[in-house]
């Protein structure tokens, strides 16, 4: 379950760094690949230089170090997850109050990937009322605990504190892994961002789509486990690692890049604004300006989400978006006969905060046994992950 997932393991001033080095050594062996943050104080309790060896990667502490500056943004963006294993009661109080004196500090807080920690202290300390209340703002931020043992502690009593013991943190992402995947070893299409079509070597048809409800969609499948290629029209939007991005300009290259993709694919997200029109030739050289009027003659593309669906075979599940200004449920659920889908998303130009550039959206989910959800207008990344469950649940339901 761990093979090939990036794990950020941050590691704080706690006696229990010292077993941070068995977890870094039980990682790698498990196919994870390991970057390590720690703070100053943890270098008191385990050397750098035993963590680079294993991690075979160097270890970072500084926020900025030989003139060079440690991306936290992107080292948050990498990880799977990052797990703080010791997190020390110093370190939960200042995640639990937004205080960012520190590297390992500075990725939590711009960490986009899910956060475990593993806490370390003495029984007193763990049960004392500010660190309870430090536990539940940050577990109430969405972060995830992972259970202390009870055994001997530093101080010589015995009880409550001490850190998860390796092996057992390593149970914990593997369950972690199994539970929050469940779309590990399926193949994901997504398309997104407009196209352009060429009039002459400067000038194109095109549409305001920026491709955010797309990429959303691509990221969360990813989240969930599946190995995802994304087509992507002209955008500049920028995509988290991890997944594949084939860019395409026109609509032709969108369906040549689909066709060939698809019959690999368990899912098939079509988000993309596909033009329906592409001029009947593109003229070699800049059309001249004239007096009179001039005419642009246009052949239809060819749909790319019919086109799939004539292919769709069983266990492959098809979505379509509808993007209507008129009879909108009506027109969503004509797409979703005609051009086989497995689910419409709808989403109306009607709706405030819906549609081409906005990071929110209005959408309802039509499927082919007539079901329909409806969703408030909501960021794309939320209406995202509703877009996957229903993908999921319909996945489930063919098998
Ligand atoms: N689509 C496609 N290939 C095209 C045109 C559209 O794959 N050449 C897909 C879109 O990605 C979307 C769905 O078809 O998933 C519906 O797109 P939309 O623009 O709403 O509808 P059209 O089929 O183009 O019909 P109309 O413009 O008449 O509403």
């Amino acid at each position: 379950m761990l093979q090939g997932k990036k794990i950020l393991l941050g590691i704080t001033g706690s006696i229990a760094a010292y077993k941070a080095a068995t977890l870094t050594r039980l990682l790698i062996k498990e196919g994870a690949e390991v970057k390590i943050v720690m703070t100053n104080a943890a270098k008191e309790f385990v050397t750098p230089l035993s963590l680079s060896t294993l991690s075979k990667q160097p270890v970072l502490t500084d926020l900025s170090e030989n003139d060079s500056w440690a991306n936290h943004v992107m080292l948050g963006r990498w990880a799977d997850i990052m797990l703080i294993a010791p997190a020390s009661c110093n370190t939960i109080a200042k995640m639990a109050g937004g205080i960012c004196d520190n590297l390992l500090l500075a990725v939590y807080l711009s960490a986009t990937c899910p956060v475990a920690i593993a806490p370390a202290m003495d029984e007193d300390m763990w049960l004392h009322s500010t660190t309870r209340n430090n536990l539940k703002k940050i577990s109430d931020a969405g972060n995830l605990l992972i259970p202390v043992g009870n055994g001997e502690l530093a101080s010589g009593l015995i009880g409550e504190g001490r850190m998860a013991e390796p092996e057992d943190i390593l149970k914990w992402l593997n369950l972690f892994f199994s539970d929050s995947q469940p779309l590990h070893g399926k193949n994901a299409l997504v398309t997104a961002g407009p196209t352009f079509e060429a009039i002459d070597p400067v000038r194109f048809i095109g549409n305001h789509s920026s491709g955010k409800m797309g990429v959303a969609i691509a990221e969360e499948l990813a989240n969930r486990g599946a190995n995802v290629t994304l087509v992507l029209g002209p955008t500049n939007i920028s995509v988290k690692q991890g997944i594949q991005v084939l860019s395409v300009t026109t609509a032709a290259e969108m369906y040549e890049a689909c066709d060939l993709i698809f019959p690999t694919c368990h899912i098939a997200v079509m988000c993309a604004a596909v033009a329906d029109y592409t001029p009947v030739q593109v003229a070699d050289q800049k059309i001249k300006k004239k007096e009179e009027p001039i005419t642009v003659s246009l052949t239809p593309t060819r749909d790319i989400l019919k086109s799939l669906g004539q292919k769709k075979k069983l266990g492959q599940v098809l979505v379509g978006f509808a993007l209507e200004t008129q009879n909108e449920k009506e027109n969503a659920i004509k797409k979703l006969t005609s051009k086989n889908a497995d689910l419409i998303v709808l989403n109306s130009l009607n709706d405030k905060g819906a549609g081409f550039g906005y990071d929110t959206n209005k959408i309802t989910i039509f499927d082919k046994a007539g079901g329909e959800l409806n969703f408030d207008t909501r960021p794309k990344k939320e209406l995202a992950k509703e877009i996957v469950n229903s993908i999921i649940h319909t996945l489930h339901a063919q098998i």
